[in-house]
This record gives C-alpha cells, structure tokens and sequence, in this order.
C-alpha cells in the first residue's frame, strides 16, 4: 500500500520509519511512505500555510488553499506511478471520529491513504467538505499537531500488512483483536525477586493454558476496560 502524509513537520516521519516493524514493512516493499512538506504549498516565500480565523477568535486556521494543491499534487503523481486516484484521504483532528482497532483492519486493506496533518487551532473547514477528508482523532485528548496521531494510525495499519510480523497470527492475539485486552505474559526467569510465573503456563498443558489466558484476559478486560465487554459480540465459545 501507499501513505502519504502532509505535515509542516516532514522530517517528525523519519524517526517512524528508521526502526521496528514499520522499517521491516517499507524494507519489504509492503508500503510505500511520502512525506509531503505543506509549506512547498506555501503561495509566498516565508512558507505560510494558515491565517487567522474569520470572526475572530484567538489561533491561526490552516488554510485551505495549500491542502487542496498538495493533495491533488500528490494524486497526480501517484496516477503517474500507476495509483488510481483519488485516495482515502483523512484529517487528523481531534474532532475527529475515534481511531480503533477496527478501523486499523479496514485501513489495512486500502491501497492509498492520505493522512493531513492539522497543526495550530484548526483548518479551514473546506478542507473536510471541500476535499472529502474524513475526520479521525486518536483519542479524547488534545495534541499540538496531527503528526502524532498520524504516526499512532501509520504504525497500527502497517503492523497489520500480511508480512510484517514475525509471526503470521502475532496480530490475532493482540488486544482488541477479539474484543478484548491481552492476557498477562511472562518469560524467563521463572522466579524473578521472589515472583513467580504462573504454575499453568510451565506445564505444557496447552488446553489449560488457553482457559487460563481466556480468564485472565476477561478478567484484566472488566478490571481495565468494563467498556470493551459492553459491547463485545456474543461469541459461539464458551
Ligand atoms: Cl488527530 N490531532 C490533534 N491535534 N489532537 C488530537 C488528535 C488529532 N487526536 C486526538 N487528539
């Protein structure tokens, strides 16, 4: 697949790439990374790309006009290099619609994504009507810029990519991906500062280790996370 990413920032993307699985997965040749500087949009030489707000108010609003050129730049260039235009393009803001699990999954299977990076108070909100970008946030919480929130759902997505995990069923286990949090892990030494591992999981008795991680992700779920039970689908096991 293919992310671009508009960003005043560019250069906040290197460190994304440079290690772990997102690395392993560009390597691959499993996805495609552009990083597009928003100030080469920029219709004057000190590279401004926001103004301040109609009606006043404190802040600076991203303009429309840079946004608008750079993504349709990008998906001139990407139907040169054989995309076919127009990507799915989203708006990273937290007025967005919450980032999950789920929407990893179905990210995962688009073969372009453009992810807009907001930056100071806000964009103008042409940028969402005007250009069909959906609004995704990462969470109820305020960051400084998209870049980060952009960075979270890069790296979620790509994780996912048939390839990029060591091994093929790392991401069926992970939380979330049955509704659930993760059970309790150990590893060597069994004893550590008088801790000891649970007895179950030295034993090799695979089905009684399946039932105690089962519980023990149930019970971490309701103790962390009454919410994911709320809503989880009722399952045909027991
Ligand atoms: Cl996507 N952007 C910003 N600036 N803040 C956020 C966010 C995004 N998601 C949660 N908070």
């Amino acid at each position: 697949m293919r992310i671009d990413v508009v960003t005043v920032f560019p250069r906040w993307f290197d460190a994304l790439f440079a290690d772990g699985i997102p690395r392993i997965a560009r390597e691959k040749g499993l996805v495609e990374l552009g990083v597009t500087d928003l100030r080469a949009f920029a219709r004057d030489r000190r590279g401004t790309v926001d103004d301040r707000p109609y009606g006043g108010g404190p802040g600076m609003v991203l303009m429309p006009g840079p946004v608008f050129e750079s993504v349709e730049t990008l998906e001139a260039e990407g139907a040169r290099a054989g995309l076919r235009p127009p990507a799915r393009r989203m708006l990273m803001t937290p007025q967005g619609r919450r980032f999950d699990q789920r929407m990893a999954r179905a990210l995962a299977h688009e073969p372009w994504l453009i992810l807009i990076c907001g930056r100071y108070e806000g964009f103008d909100e042409r940028i969402h009507t005007g250009l069909g970008a959906e609004a995704v946030s990462v969470g109820d919480y305020v960051l400084s810029g998209g870049e980060p929130a952009a960075s979270v759902v890069i790296d979620a997505v790509v994780r996912l990519l048939p390839g990029a995990l060591g091994h093929e069923d790392s991401a069926e286990t992970d939380s979330f991906a049955a509704g659930m949090l993760s059970w309790p892990q150990y590893t060597r030494p069994p004893v550590y500062r008088g801790m000891e591992v649970p007895e179950v999981l030295l034993s090799g008795d695979h089905g009684r280790i399946a039932a105690w991680r089962r519980e023990r992700a149930r019970e971490r779920t309701l103790a962390r996370r009454p919410d994911l039970l709320a809503k989880e689908t009722p399952s045909t096991e027991k």
